[in-house]
């Protein structure tokens, strides 16, 4: 856990200021993979890990970012039509611009950010890090805060300015996560329901591989492609559906022959990850977690086979989870192509399955696993300590 007072000492020393403090929980999927931009349901929970960003207003209109984890300091003036630059401040940028385009008026600042959200590693630190901002900018403005309004800002923020066509998912469990609870989000209303995350013998645990591939943008938007002319070629089947949400499983079952590979393995995934999700919000309220578990394992497998999203890395991970007895379930979380597993593991057996899996990954692709035990944790606030 990050020493709050220390955190304020160094901006002190930075800017000679008083900061504020807020910070942003990373998140980790339980189910619902590349459900979100197709209009579907996601069952994300935050992690107590969180970014800290420490801010003070200044009178110019202008912001200087510094952070724990880059040398360089990036200074720009606040203005709607900022446009994106290739250096680690561009999240920051990004929801700043979206804010005012979203007819906020803005103080300028200056910024400390600081991680405990592992940088790329599929764990949204990017959303962690642009909530956080977006809410301290607010703040510092004295603006109220919708969160809702705060994650599609932010979601926007990504697509211009990282050039990916996310979905909504992260920015929202960043802004509306519970304490104790996953989220189970309806991505075409944004309605939203806290499932306790209530698992007295089991627990939540991260790997990270410590791998993340080239290409994850550009086969991500390539997905989310391939999805919207599923969605073009099905309504000539199957009028009046806006996105794959609208399809049942039985109308896809009846038309999939008429779609060419792979535009009918993307959809198979996502139809049936929508009802796995559904599934699996239920499994968790009644306390099934074997059932749970096994909707994560086939999970896993749809993402590896038909949205082939996964890598060596992920599926060793998962298979070597596969083989524990103490796991209920395992599957890669997030985008893919790298990134972590997330596992449902008995909680007494916690210690002897991190030994194993990061003995076992390590054996086969010489690099040591990181491993986070999660709790679920609460949503962008201030920190007063
Ligand atoms: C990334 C995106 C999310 C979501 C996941 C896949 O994390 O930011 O919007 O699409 O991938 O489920």
């Amino acid at each position: 856990m990050m020493n709050f007072q220390d955190f304020r000492q160094q901006f002190r020393q930075l800017y000679s200021n008083e900061p504020r403090l807020f910070s942003a929980p990373g998140r980790v999927n339980l189910i619902g993979e590349h459900t979100d931009y197709n209009d579907g349901f996601v069952l994300p929970m935050a992690i107590d890990r969180r970014t800290v960003v420490a801010m003070a207003p200044r009178n110019d209109g202008r912001v200087r970012c510094l952070s724990t984890e880059f040398d360089e300091q990036i200074e720009f003036e606040l203005k709607a039509d900022l446009k994106p630059a290739h250096d680690w401040a561009n999240h920051v940028r990004g929801v700043a611009a979206c804010l005012l385009r979203d007819e906020y008026n803005l103080r300028g600042a200056d910024l400390l950010i600081a991680s405990e959200v592992p940088l790329g590693a599929g764990l949204s630190s990017s959303a962690a890090l642009e909530i956080a901002v977006g809410y301290g900018l607010l703040k510092l403005a004295e603006h109220l805060v919708d969160p809702v309004r705060l994650a599609l800002a932010a979601q926007k923020a990504e697509h211009e300015f990282a050039g990916t066509q996310c979905g909504v998912m992260d920015q929202f469990i960043a802004c509306l996560a519970r304490e104790g609870h996953a989220l189970k989000i309806d991505c075409r209303t944004l309605e939203y329901e806290a499932v306790p995350v209530d698992l007295s013998d089991a627990r939540v645990v991260v790997v990270n591989s410590m791998v993340k591939h080239e290409l994850a943008s550009s086969e991500y938007n390539q997905r989310r492609a391939e999805c919207e002319e599923a969605v073009r070629r099905l309504a000539g089947h199957l009028p009046g559906i806006q996105s794959l949400r609208d399809v049942e499983l039985e109308e896809f079952d009846q038309w999939a022959d008429a779609l060419p590979e792979p535009i009918r393995r993307r959809a198979n995934h996502v139809i049936t990850e929508n009802a796995r999700t559904l599934a699996a919000v239920e499994a968790l309220q009644l306390g099934q977690l074997s059932h749970f578990g096994k909707l994560m394992k086939a999970s896993h497998e749809s993402l590896r086979e038909d949205y082939q999203v996964s890598c060596r890395e992920l599926d060793l991970l998962v298979e070597i989870a596969g083989r524990h007895s103490a796991v209920y379930g395992a599957r890669m979380t997030g985008g893919g192509f790298g990134g972590c597993t997330v596992n449902l593991v008995k909680a007494d057996e916690v210690e002897s399955f991190m030994a194993e899996t990061a003995e076992a990954y390590r054996w086969v692709i010489g690099i040591q696993p990181e491993i986070y035990v999660c709790q679920a944790s609460g949503a962008v606030r201030e920190e007063n300590q």
